[in-house]
């Protein structure tokens, strides 16, 4: 793990359902010692203790449609503000919209991080072929007590349908039932996929082949990342200033 005074910075992740966000997200978390932020995961929390968010966002989901922007901002600035995030944090499904871009830039500016230069938040595009993700997200089973993530087809665990690493039993998501995951996609394809464009004409964008064995594209990852927590920190030697933080 990082020495847990460095700083590391926002890194985004971004990609289709199924490309892998989660499942890198924890391997960041794990070697960095940031935390993770999916949306996914904060709205699926509200729907399971039937909060007013929760049950606006819950048939919006089960559809595979974005939850509205303005429903967003509230649980993301929270969740940012906890001081586990003065480091820096993985965001996993955020932004997914140009006006969610927009809000996010706007609130790292003013509250967290620096915007610009080498310090930037880091963008990380997940390249897959949609031709898999059938596959990926059919076969997706997760711990509810650890949250590992397993696919019965190709990261099976050990015993079927069971956590390896607590025994609990392994869940389903809603939204990976077939009929679903279409819609997903195409919401993807529609409101979240501008994106790239957007980061890769702010220089901030590094495409990944997340098509590759999970080992591959995780240390492809990690290259990535220490790179520019390196460049963010000669930097800030340079100017004679430590890379920006909360207080
Ligand atoms: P969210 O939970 O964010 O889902 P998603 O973006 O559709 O992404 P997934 O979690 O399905 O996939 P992933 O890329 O994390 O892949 P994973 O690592 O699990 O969002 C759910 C819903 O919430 C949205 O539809 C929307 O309604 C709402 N929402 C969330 N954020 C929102 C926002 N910002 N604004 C509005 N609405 C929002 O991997 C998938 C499977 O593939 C696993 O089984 C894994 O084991 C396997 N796998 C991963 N990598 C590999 C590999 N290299 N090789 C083989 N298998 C692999």
């Amino acid at each position: 793990m990082a020495d847990e005074t460095t700083q590391i910075g926002p890194v985004i992740l971004l990609g289709p359902p199924g490309a892998g966000k989660g499942t890198q997200a924890r391997n960041i978390v794990e070697r960095y010692g940031i935390p993770q932020i999916s949306t996914g995961d904060l709205l699926r929390d509200h729907v399971a203790r039937g909060t007013a968010l929760g049950l606006e966002a819950k048939a919006i989901m089960a559809r595979g449609e974005l939850v509205p922007d303005k429903l967003m901002y509230g649980i993301v600035a929270d969740r940012l503000r906890a001081p586990d995030c003065r480091r820096g944090f993985v965001l996993d499904g955020f932004p997914r919209t140009a006006a969610q871009a927009g809000w996010l830039n706007a609130f790292l500016g003013k509250e967290l991080f620096d915007n610009s230069g080498p310090c930037a938040p880091l963008v990380l595009q997940l390249v897959v072929d949609y031709g898999g993700l059938l596959l990926r997200l059919t076969g997706r089973r997760s711990c509810p007590t650890c949250g590992r993530l397993y696919n019965i087809y190709l990261q099976p665990p050990r015993v079927d349908e069971l956590c390896d690493v607590d025994g609990t039993p392994l869940i389903f998501r809603d939204d990976d039932r077939e009929e679903v995951i279409q819609g997903r996609i195409s919401a993807y394809e529609r409101q979240t996929k501008p994106l790239v464009e957007y980061f890769r004409e702010q220089g901030r964008l590094v495409p990944v082949n997340a098509d590759r064995e999970l080992p591959q594209v995780t240390a492809e990852i990690f290259g990535v990342i220490d790179d520019h927590r390196k460049k963010c920190e000669l930097a800030a030697m340079k100017t004679g200033s430590a890379p920006r933080q909360s207080n």
